[in-house]
């Protein structure tokens, strides 16, 4: 299909909601309506929609006004994969599972749909694939506040997510500071340690736990006792969800075999409080900022990422791009092949200009690692 006869998309929001969703709907919808006089559906609850042919269209006057909302106005599933799509339950509470792609694909051409522009993170990618492979043109755009994607440098919601915490932990810091405190605060993230790396650099955190640096009790002992007794007498502890003790295994929340990512990761900043309460003795508190990192309007940074991922995806789409994925890299906006992304994430390197600069200022990664005179960083992108 040439680019010029694309007369109609479809669009979804797939996986977990993220501040900015709206922001690219819009971009999305308004760049194909005012420039190319393209229709535009919305499919609603991602994929789910899709199966379910809940397909809907949407006017510039819907998607006027909403630039600043969060959520998304299509509604969202991190629980739906439609080449594993849950059918029903076996005896004994086994989920039975089908293959539902053919019902999607008939569902894109009974509603003669020329391309599908799926917003998502990794999963949703995965789940997008075997449209790309029967043929089915797919340009995605890279969400999630994890920041995680494989293949760009930036996920839109990111740096909401992280201004968010770094709300949190300022506010944690005076509190601590006051009772004499250590004050464990635990951050969304998957198995990246991007939300706590940034918020907590940002907001000046002592200690900062990701799951790319396995942390060592001695060393978070040595570290917290130090700050407590001989320093400033309060701690402040940023903890992601993925992160690991040195040899131990990631703390799981809740499992739902029925989801495309099934481990619900949560609670390691109880498990980290009580490591330090049993060996410093400190007085100590955690608080878990789960979704309200997912909440709320987006930052202008992500406003204007959200608006040029779109405006970008419909560029792409009407050059003649397919199977594609919308990402940053060095600061541009280009892309890459969907296929490589798909269900691969991005974590932190360890040798990131943050770690090192953040090393440089006395934070601890609750390992044993000090700066060292002379270390320059490379990878400088958050
Ligand atoms: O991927 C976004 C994210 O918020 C992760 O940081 C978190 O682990 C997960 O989704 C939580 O998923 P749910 O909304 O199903 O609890």
């Amino acid at each position: 299909m040439s680019p010029e006869s694309i007369r109609r998309i479809g669009i979804l929001t797939g996986g977990g909601d993220c501040p900015g969703l709206n922001a690219v709907i819009r971009a999305v919808a308004k760049t194909a309506i005012l420039q190319y006089r393209i229709e535009v559906l919305g499919i609603e609850d991602g994929f789910q929609g899709l199966i379910e042919d809940r397909i809907r269209p949407l006017s510039f006057r819907d998607v006027s006004g909403i630039l600043t909302r969060g959520g998304t106005i299509l509604g969202t599933n991190n629980r739906c994969n439609p080449s594993r799509w849950c059918t029903g339950f076996a005896a004994g509470g086994t989920p039975i599972f089908s293959d539902v792609t053919g019902t999607c694909i008939d569902n894109i051409r009974k509603h003669r749909i020329d391309a599908l522009i799926v917003i998502g993170g990794d999963g949703s990618m995965k789940c997008a694939a075997p449209f790309v492979e029967a043929g089915i043109n797919v340009i995605g755009i890279p969400k999630t506040i994890d920041n995680d994607l494989y293949g760009t440098e930036i996920t839109f919601g990111f740096l909401t997510a992280v201004n968010t915490a770094t709300e949190a932990l300022d506010r944690l810091h005076s509190t601590a500071d006051s009772h004499h405190r250590v004050m464990v605060c635990e951050v969304m993230g998957r198995n990246a340690g991007w939300i706590a790396l940034t918020a907590g650099v940002a907001s000046g955190s002592d200690m900062i736990l990701i799951p790319e640096i396995p942390f060592h009790e001695s060393a978070m002992e040595e570290f917290i006792g130090s700050r407590m007794s001989g320093g400033p007498g309060f701690a402040i502890v940023v903890v992601a969800e993925g992160a690991v003790a040195a040899g131990g295994q990631q703390t799981i929340a809740r499992f739902d075999p029925t989801s495309p990512d099934p481990v619900r990761l949560g609670g390691i900043g109880e498990r980290v409080a009580e490591i330090i309460r049993a060996r410093t003795k400190a007085d100590v508190r955690t608080t878990a900022l789960g979704h309200v990192l997912r909440g709320g309007a987006p930052i202008a940074a992500d406003r204007i990422l959200a608006t040029n991922f779109g405006y970008h995806a419909l560029a792409i789409l009407l050059e003649g791009a397919r199977g594609r994925l919308v990402v940053r890299e060095n600061n541009v906006f280009s892309d890459v092949d969907l296929l490589v992304s798909a269900g691969r994430q991005r974590l932190v390197p360890t040798d990131h200009a943050l770690i090192t600069a953040a090393r440089a200022l006395g934070t601890s990664f609750g390992d044993h690692e000090v700066h060292r005179l002379g270390t320059r960083a490379q990878s400088t992108t958050v």
